[in-house]
């Protein structure tokens, strides 16, 4: 199987992350899957947005628990890019799942509660799933592992990535004990080694973030399963030049 190239909040290398024009340009771009983040409004919305706070990537000030959704629309989420994105919004969960719904992406929910542990954030995520009727096409990620056993124990059905940047003794047991099915690693932590303990459990590696074309291609000749990119034309243009290369290899044999 080929590796799935994610745009990593978007195609957010080129546009504002985690917006609509990240994710309208994502698919231009011709990812075949796209990441995002979830954290949760005072008034327990979900929205996309990478930081605890919105002083990084909008004109507005303080956490986005302290904000409503209301007060979070108001805010300009292009600007801090460039000029030409002002009017930008940040996005809603509800606003992305139905944009996403009719299109062919894989997608990739990163609930944000490694930092602030939103109650419920889990509960509200699922519930929005199902309703899309996302569940097969979705992996939940988070740094938290406490938050993919709470997901566990609300779906059995729904693929959940445990996330990481640490190096851990034994990453399939912690896995295991959290109930996820699926490792997302920091492109640090990748070697052959882990490659093949999590082909030998069946456990989906993918790699985040792999912005450069020597480590694509290595992630493609590794096998990974999905690599989050912030340049996803490129990612697909390495893609394509390691399979004509696996093709001249299998010919000359
Ligand atoms: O989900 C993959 C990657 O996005 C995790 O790191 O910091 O970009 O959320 P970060």
């Amino acid at each position: 199987m080929s590796t799935t190239i994610y745009a990593h909040r978007g195609s957010s290398g080129l546009s504002p992350e985690n917006t609509m024009p990240a994710f309208q340009q994502a698919e231009q771009l011709g990812a075949e899957g796209i990441e995002t983040d979830v954290q949760l409004t005072k008034d327990k919305v979900p929205v996309l947005i990478h930081d605890e706070t919105v002083d990084r990537t909008t004109n507005g000030m303080g956490y986005v628990k302290d904000l409503t959704y209301n007060e979070l629309m108001q805010l300009d989420a292009g600007s801090w890019y460039a000029e030409r994105f002002q009017g930008t919004k940040i996005v809603s969960l509800e606003e992305f799942l139905s944009w996403i719904k009719p299109k062919d992406f894989a997608i990739n929910l990163e609930l944000k509660n490694n930092i602030v542990d939103y109650p419920n954030l889990e509960a509200i995520v699922l519930e929005q799933l199902r309703t899309f009727q996302l569940e097969e096409r979705t992996v939940i990620s988070s740094f938290n592992s406490e938050s993919i056993k709470r997901f566990r124990s609300l779906a059995s059905d729904v693929e959940l990535a445990l996330l990481s940047s640490k190096r851990m003794e034994d990453p399939l047991r912690n896995l295991t004990e959290c109930g996820a099915n699926a490792f997302h690693a920091n492109y640090r932590l990748l070697t052959k080694k882990l490659m093949q303990q999590c082909d030998h459990h069946n456990v989906p590696l993918r790699i985040y973030t792999v912005n450069r074309p020597s480590r694509m291609m290595r992630c493609y000749n590794l096998g990974c399963d999905g690599i989050f990119t912030d340049f996803p034309h490129l990612s697909m243009e390495k893609k394509e030049l390691h399979h004509h290369q696996q093709l001249r290899k299998k010919a000359s044999q």
